[in-house]
């Protein structure tokens, strides 16, 4: 089990001795992808001129926007909700940037009220994420809406 609380205090000082969304979102993809087991994505996509556009990430080459509504980041996006998918093939409209790809989960990252971008992880495991890993990217995405500046 991935230890969130250790994951938190470090993306908490890291965004501390910088706070550009940059360095902060993309050294919490390459945390999140060196301490979860089973994956082959994890990364952010960033609101930009009306849809996501990708952002820091680790893994393969990923699509570069998604339209609000689209798959399972622009739907968690739009209806402002994390996305828990058991098993990507039974989610209407997702979208397979990697077809190893078998489950997934998206949680939305706010600026205030509104979703400023998406925390994507992917996974080539059914059934990889449990409430418990929901739980605990939750926190971590609040200590980056904490800790982050987007300007
Ligand atoms: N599967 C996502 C697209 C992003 S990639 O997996 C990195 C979706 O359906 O929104």
């Amino acid at each position: 089990m991935t230890d969130y609380r250790l994951l938190a205090k470090q993306i908490r000082s890291l965004a501390e001795d910088e706070p550009n969304y940059i360095p902060v979102l993309s050294n919490a993809s390459a945390l999140l992808y060196e301490n979860m087991e089973d994956l082959n994505w994890a990364g952010f996509y960033v609101m930009n001129k009306g849809s996501l556009m990708l952002g820091p990430f680790q893994g393969k080459v990923a699509c570069i926007r998604i339209e609000l509504g689209k798959g399972v980041c622009g739907t968690a996006a739009q209806k402002d909700e994390t996305q828990l998918v058991k098993d990507v093939h039974q989610f209407p409209g997702h979208i397979a940037c990697d077809g190893a790809s078998e489950s997934e989960i998206v949680i939305p990252v706010h600026d205030g009220e509104a979703v400023r971008a998406v925390l994507d992880i992917d996974s080539p495991v059914k059934n990889r994420f449990t409430v418990s890993d929901r739980e605990g990217l939750e926190k971590l995405v609040k200590v980056i809406e904490e800790g982050v500046s987007w300007a």
